[in-house]
């Protein structure tokens, strides 16, 4: 097997993939860029975004591997329909994305955020510390990423709620489907971490009607894509009290610009889309699996269901 890989990223290393991929594969070509060699024999593309002349020259491709748990950066519609899509799923990166709900998660429940607020303008409050058991944290998406962040939260002690497309069974945690489902989860929750992908469906979802069914005094956490918030809805419900603080790490445009109302915002905290990483020699085992997939032409792990977005 001598597979010729095409590799496009402005966020990752081509050097380390290389690398990555040398311990898994004996012969294989790497090509990056848009002058790629003979592209009619490229299988694979690995990609973060996809390069600016698309894929249309790599009229061989047998598979396209996402190095992100979301595919929607890859902007599906210019995707050749006939080429199966997977995206990452990778241990390191559900640690790093479980550790960054459960700090985001703690922030807001021992109220750190509004220590902050005061300590900025030197103003001594006492806000009493409270047990996990008495914060209710509601997850939105319950799927490789979301799962794992409410179990992770429930064994943290915290009361746990979660909302999926279809049902699920998690441990300890209520779950629920469906827009009542969802509006009765709201009511209840004192934070909201969004791990949902972005497809047609969750687009635009954290939006002012919306808010209006989240507890008073909630918070936010965004760790899913920027387009699932409509920004302004979400300053509107900052500012007018609906919710308490909101931690965002993704964003409609990425790095987020300067001037943004987020920057400066007294009660959000911005973090630069580092919620979870890949680090490819651990990440390369199920790349390389998928490869080898793809190679022997059988169904791609992962496989995203292009009807679906995700
Ligand atoms: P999965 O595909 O494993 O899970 C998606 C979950 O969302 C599933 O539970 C799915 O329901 C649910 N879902 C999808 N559409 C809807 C809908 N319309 N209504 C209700 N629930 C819905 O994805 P992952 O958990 O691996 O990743 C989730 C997202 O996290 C990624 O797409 C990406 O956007 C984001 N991400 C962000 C990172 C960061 O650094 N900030 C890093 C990695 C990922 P069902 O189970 O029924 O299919
Ligand atoms: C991902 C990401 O989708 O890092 O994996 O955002």
């Amino acid at each position: 097997m001598k597979p010729h890989i095409y590799f496009n990223s402005h966020l990752d290393s081509p050097e380390d993939w290389r690398d990555a991929l040398a311990a898994e594969f004996d012969d294989f070509t790497f090509s990056v860029g848009e002058n790629v060699a003979e592209p009619q024999t490229v299988d694979v593309a690995i990609l973060w975004m996809l390069p600016e002349s698309g894929l249309d020259r790599f009229v061989n491709l047998r598979a396209i591997l996402s190095l992100g748990a979301g595919i929607n950066q890859l902007d599906p519609t210019r995707l050749p329909a006939h080429v199966p899509v997977a995206r990452l799923v990778d241990a390191t990166l559900t640690r790093t994305m479980v550790d960054y709900a459960r700090l985001a998660v703690y922030r807001h429940h021992r109220k750190f955020h509004l220590f902050e607020q005061r300590s900025r303008k030197g103003h001594w409050i006492y806000i009493p510390p409270t047990l996990t058991a008495t914060t209710t944290v509601g997850v939105l998406g319950l799927g490789e990423l979301g799962g794992e962040i409410a179990v992770a939260l429930r064994q943290e002690g915290f009361s746990v709620q979660g909302w999926s497309r279809t049902p699920k069974q998690l441990p300890d945690v209520e779950t629920c489907t469906g827009r009542d489902g969802l509006l009765s989860m709201l009511s209840r929750c004192d934070i909201v971490v969004n791990v949902l992908p972005l497809t047609d469906e969750t687009r635009d979802i954290l939006s002012a009607e919306l808010f209006t069914h989240f507890k008073r005094n909630s918070c936010l956490v965004n760790m899913g894509r920027g387009p699932h918030v409509v920004d302004a809805d979400l300053i509107a419900a900052l500012d007018a009290g609906i919710l308490e603080a909101a931690t965002l790490d993704v964003f409609r445009v990425e790095p987020l610009p300067e001037p943004h109302p987020f920057w400066n915002h007294p009660k959000i905290l911005v973090t630069a889309h580092a919620a979870g990483t890949t680090v490819p020699k651990f990440a390369v085992a199920n790349i390389a699996a998928n490869i080898r997939r793809a190679m022997r032409g059988e169904r791609l792990a992962h496989q995203v269901d292009r009807a679906r977005g995700y």
